[in-house]
């Protein structure tokens, strides 16, 4: 078990996580793609920027809160969506859900999760936005998208950036890309952690839960994920994104914009955020960092559209320097995932803790928001 009062940074709960899954599980969630350039590129953009501190500010009372399009969230930094969570640990899209409900920041359910957007939105009815993945048929879209407004969901993610299946050859030698068949070697490895095998052997396989409903009556769990892989490649254009809008009453944000150019097609869409992200470099790995593209994107939009980014945010810091570089938001998918499977919801509240102290302790360090960015994007509750 994970003692988590050891943990005291995300460094410390990835080294947990990676002692408690199994090397198949592990690779699928940390790995990116090919050379796992783009992987390093995203955590190499947060350490070259530097924060230079300014003193003899009054720094005792510094608000961390962020208001966006209406509602008051805790902190500028939200959890990503990440597809087939409960690999980690069973249950795990729920207690990613009910730690972000707690912690007052927004939890992104995958469009390839492993719970029901119904089922979230019962334990994370605030805090939960929903990210589509589309389908080849325009039905199962449609039907997914009015599930989400029937429950209450406020805010859809549409992921973009994921055309074709992604090179990961770490999930290629395991044996877990389609038609997954782990290798001998992935399922030893498997004997070797007897409390993950336990639970997983307990529980079987995770379900895509969304997809369910659109498989034959009394699909296996197998034949669900075998339904979603088959959208892939995605046929989507952007004459989908202009359909999504027109069918989606709430907020709109597109996710996985790099190009200046693409941004400003977001925008003219009628978008209401754009997030910048290289999918945390598990797509094209020659892509550059989401956070070098930020501050050019923001130049492309100008202020009015919302702007979200992430990829390599393991720091509180790191949530500061892409507030000053032009984001409204920030997300972080793997310290999530890492929590989940350390100590499941416990786990990720500790992310989460662990993120706004080190950011309450950059910003009064720093002399508060107002040293590093511009007055519109200081976070709210002044
Ligand atoms: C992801 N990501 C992702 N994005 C998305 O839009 N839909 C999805 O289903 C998934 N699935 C997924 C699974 C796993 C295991 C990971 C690690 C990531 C991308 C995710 O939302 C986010 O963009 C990145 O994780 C951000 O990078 P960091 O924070 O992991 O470095
Ligand atoms: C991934 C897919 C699920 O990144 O988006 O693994």
């Amino acid at each position: 078990m994970t003692n988590l009062k050891r943990c005291h940074s995300i460094e410390d709960l990835r080294r947990a996580a990676q002692r408690y899954l199994p090397r198949l599980v592990w690779d699928y969630i940390e790995g990116g793609v090919e050379d796992e350039t783009c992987l390093a590129r995203n955590r190499q953009a947060w350490d070259a920027i530097t924060l230079v501190p300014r003193y003899l500010v009054d720094v005792s009372q510094v608000s961390l809160t962020r208001t966006l399009w209406g509602q008051e969230y805790a902190l500028p930094v939200g959890i990503a969506p990440t597809g087939l969570a409960g690999f980690a640990r069973h249950g795990a899209d729920l207690m990613l859900a009910r730690a972000a409900q707690q912690a007052g920041v927004p939890f992104v359910l995958s469009g390839a999760g492993t719970a029901s957007t119904e089922a979230v939105m019962r334990v994370a009815p605030q805090s939960t936005w929903f990210q589509l993945y589309v389908s080849r048929d325009a039905r199962v879209t449609e039907s997914l998208l009015r599930r989400a407004i029937e429950v209450g969901v406020q805010n859809l993610v549409f992921t973009v950036d994921v055309p074709v299946h992604s090179n990961r050859e770490r999930d290629a030698r395991n044996g877990f890309v389609p038609p997954v068949k782990p290798t001998l070697s992935a399922i030893a490895n498997a004997l070797c952690h007897p409390l993950w095998l336990a639970r997983f052997v307990r529980h079987g396989l995770p379900r895509f839960e969304n997809w369910a409903p659109y498989a034959p009556a009394g699909a296996s769990a197998k034949q669900i994920a075998d339904l979603f892989t088959s959208q892939i490649p995605f046929t989507q254009t952007w004459q989908d994104l202009a359909r999504i809008r027109e069918l989606w009453p709430g907020k709109l944000i597109v996710k996985g914009i790099l190009h200046e150019a693409d941004a400003k097609l977001a925008a003219e869409a009628g978008v209401d955020g754009i997030w910048v992200s290289n999918h945390g470099g598990r797509v094209l790995d020659s892509a550059p960092a989401a956070l070098t593209q930020l501050p050019l994107i923001r130049q492309a939009v100008g202020a009015d559209i919302k702007l979200m980014v992430d990829g390599g945010v393991r720091r509180g810091s790191d949530i500061v320097k892409a507030m000053s570089l032009g984001a409204d938001f920030v997300f972080a998918g793997r310290p999530m995932m890492y929590g989940v499977a350390a100590a499941g919801q416990a786990g990720v509240e500790r992310a989460l803790a662990i993120l706004a102290h080190e950011l309450s302790l950059t910003v009064a360090q720093l002399g508060g928001w107002e040293t590093t960015m511009p007055p519109e994007r200081i976070p709210s509750s002044h």
